[in-house]
């Protein structure tokens, strides 16, 4: 029987060969200034027979980075980084859409190389410690209250983020709303204690999470602006307990503006069916990942609860997933203590079969 998995599929403007994604993966090879670097364009490359490729996050702005060598779409030496990345996927058929990542108040400062604030809904540190430059865990830096006065010119930056991405040739954004970060942030109530109508019920705690998805579709189109989120997860101190009431209006509000993805990091929880949330929700197509192989990926997709998957882990080492998932060849593993090294050893020397 033919497998859907091979099947191309259209998300908005994107066209997809086949509908395995490459799910977004910090790697820190970024280079001076934020700047992606030719490794990069070698890695992302080498991974371009994905039907869509998710970058790794990137930050909207200097204020955006939290972790060492991470890149951003700020600065004119980015954008032009980012287009070396983008003529290289294209010129192997592939696409590729830009994961727009604000850390928030997940910063640690020697991680920027430079001074700049650390911003969140409310000044609560992150509990959770984050790698340092040398790899080492270390407390996060503590964030100063955004105003609700400043909230509009900072989805703008995230606005301004898509449009340096379309201008760089790359074919959409994704908003990580998931793991903790600023917009995730916004949305739960562990990291969200605000006053105002940014914070409270379900439905404030998402307006700010839908005023930057708004602005960024209204800057290069719904149908180019995907939106990632994860409920019940708790990484970066965030309260599991009780996401339906927050995704369920933020899903609500994503609707209105003809999305070309939901990417959804299922924790398969207990007691809420996330990808069923989304299907009820949000007529947006879904890439449903985590922990997923070619079969349960399959089953998700027959089954229609799916309408793609995405892997994270399974393409570090397989550059050539998607053959590789095609003819059921073995799956090499990755070297789990050369992720972060900004070295080339470990990022772009696991080979192709064949
Ligand atoms: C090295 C590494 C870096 C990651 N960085 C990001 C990131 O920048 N943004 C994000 O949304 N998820 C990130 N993730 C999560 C993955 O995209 C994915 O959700 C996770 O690995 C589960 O999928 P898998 O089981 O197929 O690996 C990262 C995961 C790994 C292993």
């Amino acid at each position: 029987m033919n497998n859907p998995l091979f099947d191309p599929l259209i998300l908005g403007q994107l066209r997809l060969s086949n509908r395995i994604v490459m799910s977004p993966m910090t790697r820190d090879r970024a280079g001076p200034g934020d700047v992606p670097t030719d490794l990069m364009v070698t890695y992302y490359r080498q991974r371009a027979s994905a039907g869509l490729i998710v970058t790794e996050g990137v930050q909207p702005s200097a204020v955006g980075k939290g972790y060492w060598r991470t890149p951003g779409i700020w600065s004119a030496e980015q954008i032009d980084g980012w287009a070396k990345v983008a003529e290289a996927v294209h010129a192997e058929g592939g696409q590729i859409v830009m994961q727009i990542m604000h850390c928030g108040r997940v910063v640690v400062p020697a991680n920027r190389g430079y001074e700049a604030d650390i911003i969140a809904p409310s000044a609560l540190p992150c509990p959770d410690k984050v790698p340092g430059p040398d790899g080492i865990p270390v407390a996060t830096g503590t964030p100063r209250a955004l105003s609700a006065d400043e909230l509009p010119a900072l989805a703008e930056e995230f606005a301004t983020a898509a449009r340096n991405a379309v201008a760089a040739g790359i074919d959409g954004v994704e908003l990580h709303a998931s793991s903790g970060y600023l917009i995730n942030q916004f949305l739960n109530p562990a990291s969200n204690r605000r006053e105002d109508a940014f914070g409270g019920s379900g439905a404030n705690r998402a307006r700010f999470p839908l005023m930057v998805l708004k602005a960024m579709a209204d800057a290069i189109g719904g149908d180019r602006v995907g939106l990632r989120f994860s409920p019940g997860n708790p990484y970066n101190g965030m309260d599991p307990s009780d996401p339906a009431d927050t995704f369920v209006p933020l899903l609500q509000g994503a609707n209105a503006l003809g999305l070309a993805y939901l990417h959804i990091l299922d924790m398969q929880l207990k007691d809420l069916d996330s990808l069923a949330m989304a299907r009820t929700h949000c007529s947006a197509p879904i890439i449903a990942n985590n922990m997923l192989t070619a079969e349960t990926g399959r089953a998700l997709i027959e089954a229609g609860r799916a309408d793609a998957i995405s892997f994270g882990r399974a393409f570090i080492a397989n550059p050539d997933l998607v053959s590789r998932l095609k003819t059921g060849a073995p799956l090499a593993k990755p070297d789990y203590s050369l992720l972060y090294t900004g070295e080339e050893k470990g990022y772009v020397d696991y080979p192709a079969l064949g």
